[in-house]
Formats: C-alpha cells, structure tokens, sequence
C-alpha cells in the first residue's frame, strides 16, 4: 500500500511540476472544483490606479422587450443583429433600428430609475458608445465594466468579446487587437430577466434594477502588466505580510519589489514561468482598525509596470465566540445596508453615494456595516476603508436558489471568485457571506460547502459566514442555532424577525438563545416597518412608535445573548421592493429602513445610536 501511495505521490508533482495540470479538475477534500491556487480569473484589479479612459456618460439605448436584436423569427441567433450598429447604405435599404436616433441613458445608472415606462421593465436593453482611441505602442487595453445585471454580452465593433452573468461583480475582456484608431463602437446587451437557475433566483425582496450600474472604463497597460495581488498580513501574525502578485503577458519572469514607504519597506521577489510571485516579509506596521484606520501607499513594481494601492493591514480571527481584531474582542456595531441611492431614485453606485450611506452609519456609532445581499460597488469598500467600517460582502445566493444545477453553482463560485479578487486588498472587509436565508438540505450544504471551499482556497485570511435562520426551540423561547452549514462557518449569522413576522414585540425580552456551536454569532438581521412621519401609539401598525418600540425591545434581548458579537439591524435605509406593495404606506418600498430614501431620521435610529454608544463608550 505504501509503495502505491508514494508512487501516486510522485505522479502528482511530476504531473503538477510540469505545468501540465489541468487546475480546472482538481478538486478539493470536499470535492468541490478548485481554481488555480491564486489569481483565479482574467480581472483586473485597482483599475481607480491604473491608466483608464472613462466611457461614463449619455449611451443611445434601444429597448428590445423580444430580443428581436439578436434572434431572428426563427429564434436562432441572428448574424445581423444590433451589435452590427449598421446604417442603411442608400435611401432604398430597411433597416429597422438605429441607435443614434435611440433615447438615451445614462451609464452608469439602472433604467427603471431613468425613465417612467421603465421602471418594472425586465428584459433587454441594447446600449451602444462610439468612441475613437489612440492607441500606444506596446500597450494592451481592456473593457472593464464595474458591474451590468443581470447578464451581459459585450461586443466591439461587430465581434463579439464574451457574457457575462451576475448583477453585481466587476468583469473585463481584452481588446487590443479589435480597437481602431476611429470610429469604435461598443455594444453592450444587458438583460435583466429573472431566472429560476440564476443567482439570485426569480425571487428576491429588492428591484431587479437592471443596466449597466457601474461605471465602464478602457484600462491601458503595458504589454505585461500587473494584473492581481494579494498583500495583507499572514492570517495570525500581526508582524508579518504574506501575498503573492501574478503579472499578465509575455514577459513571465520578472524581478517584483513592494515597497511600502511610510514603513520603510522594501522587497524584491521574482515571478516564476506561470508570472506569479508569492513572498512573506516581517513589518512592523501601525495597524488598521474602526478607530485607527490607517492606510499606507504601497508600490508594487516590475520590469515593465508599476501599480499603487492604499491598503490597511490588520487581522480578524475569532477564538470561541468572540471575534478578534488585531488579537483584541471587537463587537460589531452594524447596520444592513442595500444599494438603494439616497436622496435620488434607482440603484447606488458613485463616490458619494457611499460617503452618505457610510456617514450615517457612523452617525449611528457603527464600526461595522453588512453589505446585502450581493458585492456593492468599489467605492463603498474603498470608503470603508478610509472611514473605519468593517464590513460583511455578501453574494446573492439568496432564499431558493437551484442547488442541484451545475451552471447555478459554477455561476455562484464565480461571483464569489469575482467579489474576493475585487475586495481582497481592502482591510475593511473581514466577512465573506455565503448566502442569506437559504432553506437547509443536503443539495443546499453541499452547494453552500463548494462556495465555503472556494472563498478559504481564494483568501485564507478573512471570516466566512452566512446569514442562517434555521433554529429550532428547545423550549418556545429557547431557540438554539443548529444549520449544518454552521459547522463549516467561522461566525454564525442569524436572521431572527421576533415580534414582526412572528411573536410579539413583548415577547423578545423572553428569549434565551442557544447554539450548538462555540463560534461568534452575529444576529444579521431583526427589524420593523415604518412609513417616515407617521406618527402613533406603539401599537398602531406602520407607526414610527412601532419601530421604536420593537428595537427597545430587541436590545433589551441582545444584550442577553452572551455569545453575540455583533448585531446589523435591517436596514440603514428604506429600499424598492417588488414585493411590498400597500398602497400609501409601502408603494414598492420595503419601509423596515431607519431613515427614509430622502434622508429623514425615524426614531427608532436613535435606540441603535444610543444602544451602540453605550457599548463604544463602554470599551473605552
Ligand atoms: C429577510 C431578508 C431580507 C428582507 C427582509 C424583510 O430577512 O433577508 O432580504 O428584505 O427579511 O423581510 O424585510
């Protein structure tokens, strides 16, 4: 037996050492597909520091209900379609679209928000950017898009570059080779359909707002480029950082140094035939945290590029149920947060939109902020960084999804691989989510398992989680936490809706939470409904006295479940549903947000504001 083992030892460093192995079917312990140990996809990170040409703006867009641009009555895949962007060569010829004469919209932006007889449209939208580009010798360039939802198929100048799928994660294809000097034209066809197999699925309480939602850049990079890194600190050490960077091109074996001036750091490594370099090196650094977030410039260069980042260096660990910042007990301050734009209709995307959400979730005293259900755009992370706030990054694998569909689990590692590749460099983020409210099944915690494998294989260093709501009660107010799932998670999220969609609000103070797991829990999500303004007794349904009272009530349980560390109410804001529907209270808004679309406070804001002061000043 022994002489077997070694020999199918040796065949996989052979087979592995010759570079020859197909990573794609390699699979884990649990086997699960892995990707190759690092730089998992083609995307480009940190594209904010990188030379770039914004393709923002006013696109012509044609609204394509039957997809007639691209079937044809035969429902096969029509070679003329409206990627072509083809004008009538003579005043005899029909073609019947154009979309120069085409309304326009704004990018990045959702349509429902753009235009009334939008605002349910599920369905395609064509956009079109002519542009002209002076290319430089030795340069490579890409389209990047920050994100388009639902699927995306991109095209430049009639060729079609690939598709894409999911609503809420960055993607980009090269286009060296197709770009001209004049007259480009870039098609993009964003469908936002819901799909039973899709992630989410048909079911979601937030608006499928579809279009291209963020921003579109043209990336410009040397022939071989820094494409990925990963510097943080080495999971456990608070004096250590470990990564690795992968260049992208030709020229594989570069010298690669990092330097982070402030600390006085610089090392050199060498990237191997694959263009990868991991490394380790000790600094001694002034370490990132909620009330010291400190950034520092980090340099990476190699023979043929140099790339600057900002990046905190911090660890996050949990030992028993407490969750450790830089080795010290943190508890998590939060709020839930959707990507709904305050102060403006349609789905959140810029700078400023995530300085106005952020700032009124310190307002709140949060250190701490769940990002739901799906990854949000670069900037809220970004300005998580700058501002203090961990943060929970979440991918849609939301309530039913598919899990016995091949292409719905490839679909979901893929997000999560694009979420971890974007946000891998940001100290703020401490959690990767696997999911939010999925029902247990074997089908589930194997689905659920394949993406736990992923995110580990992708960063050791970070917290994995989900938010669970499976318990059962030992006794009517003795619910204990037991999801399967439970035992593969670092910390236990768990959405509990007592005495809104079940029990009453006096009930809360009764209960006494158990799990099976010693791990952290953070209860993800509790809340009520309030329409901002409505004014009554705290019994009358819809009143801000109801929410006000449901969260003195909740508190008052929260502060007897001993192994909490952290809290996120639901939600910072109130956010469009489809599924909410009441007519002059709801009108397709989902009201449980503690302050209103156009900024205005409830008063059950104030109880987490005084509630999480309490607990701040109190670690003083
Ligand atoms: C669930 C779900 C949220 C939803 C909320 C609600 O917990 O996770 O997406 O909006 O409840 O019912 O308002």
């Amino acid at each position: 037996m022994k002489t077997l083992k070694l020999t199918a030892i040796l065949t996989l460093v052979i087979f592995m050492n010759s570079g020859c192995l197909d990573q794609k079917n390699l699979k884990t312990e649990n086997n699960h597909p892995v990707l190759n140990d690092v730089a998992a996809i083609n995307l480009i990170i940190n594209v904010d520091n990188r030379t770039t040409t914004s393709l923002n703006g006013k696109w012509p867009a044609i609204v394509d209900l039957f997809e007639t641009g691209f079937y044809d009555y035969r429902y096969q895949e029509n070679k003329w379609g409206f990627f072509d962007n083809y004008k009538p060569k003579n005043k005899s010829e029909r073609v019947e679209y154009d979309f120069d004469t085409s309304q326009k919209l704004n990018v990045p932006g959702d349509w429902n928000s753009q235009y009334e007889r939008l605002f349910f449209y599920e369905g395609t939208v064509w956009y079109k950017k002519s542009f002209d580009y002076k290319k430089k010798e030795n340069k490579r360039i890409f389209v990047y898009i920050g994100a388009a939802n639902y699927q995306t198929i991109v095209y430049l100048n009639g060729k079609k570059l690939g598709i894409h799928e999911g609503g809420f994660t960055p993607f980009n294809f090269e286009i060296t080779d197709l770009i001209k000097e004049k007259d480009n034209y870039l098609v993009l066809k964003v469908d936002n359909k819901r799909k039973r197999e899709a992630v989410p699925t048909v079911n979601t309480d937030w608006w499928n707002y579809g279009g291209i939602t963020r921003e579109v850049l043209l990336v410009e990079v040397s022939d071989t480029f820094i494409r990925d890194y990963f510097i943080q600190l080495k999971k456990g050490s608070l004096n250590t950082i470990a990564g690795w960077v992968q260049l992208d091109g030709s020229k594989k074996q570069q010298s690669i140094t990092i330097e982070i001036p402030e600390a006085k750091i610089v090392n050199t490594v060498r990237t191997d035939d694959n263009g990868l370099a991991k490394f380790q090196f000790d600094a001694e650094l002034d370490l990132w945290s909620p009330e010291n977030p400190k950034l520092y410039d980090v340099v990476i260069k190699s023979e043929t590029d140099t790339l600057k980042d900002t990046i905190g260096f911090r660890t996050i660990e949990t030992k028993s149920s407490k969750i450790l910042l830089n080795g010290k007990p943190v508890f998590l301050r939060g709020i839930c947060i959707h990507e709904q734009k305050p102060n403006a209709p349609g789905r959140a995307y810029g700078p400023e939109d995530a300085e106005t959400l952020l700032g009124w979730a310190k307002e709140m005293n949060c250190n701490f902020v769940r990002l739901a259900h799906y990854p949000h755009n670069e900037h809220m992370v970004r300005a998580a960084d700058k501002m203090g706030l961990l943060v929970w990054s979440e991918i849609p694998v939301y309530w039913t999804i598919t899990w016995q569909n091949k292409d719905t689990l490839n679909n979901a590692l893929n997000q999560l691989t694009e979420m971890i590749t974007r946000d891998k460099n940001r100290a703020s983020v401490i959690l990767w989510s696997m999911a939010n409210e999925t029902p247990p099944s074997d089908a589930r915690n194997k689905f659920l398992l394949a993406l736990h494998d992923r995110a580990r294989q992708l960063d050791d260093t970070r917290l994995i989680t989900a938010a669970m709501e499976k318990t059962y009660h030992e006794a009517e107010f003795t619910p204990v936490l037991n999801d399967p799932f439970g035992q593969h998670v670092d910390v236990l999220g768990c959405n509990e809706y007592i005495g809104w969609y079940y029990k009453k609000i006096e009930d809360c103070v009764k209960y006494n939470w158990k799990s099976i797991y010693d791990k952290p829990l953070i209860i993800s999500e509790f809340g009520a409904g309030a329409k901002a303004g409505f004014h009554a007794d705290k019994y009358t349904m819809w009143s801000e006295e109801l929410q006000e009272y449901l969260y003195i009530e909740q508190v008052k349980m929260l502060e007897n479940i001993d192994i909490l560390a952290g809290v996120s109410p639901w939600i910072l804001m109130d956010f469009r549903s489809p599924k909410r529907m009441l007519p002059e209270v709801q009108d397709y808004w989902n009201r449980k947000g503690l302050i209103s679309p156009d900024g205005k406070k409830k008063k059950a804001f104030y109880i987490m504001q005084k509630f999480y002061k309490k607990i701040k000043d109190a670690q003083k």
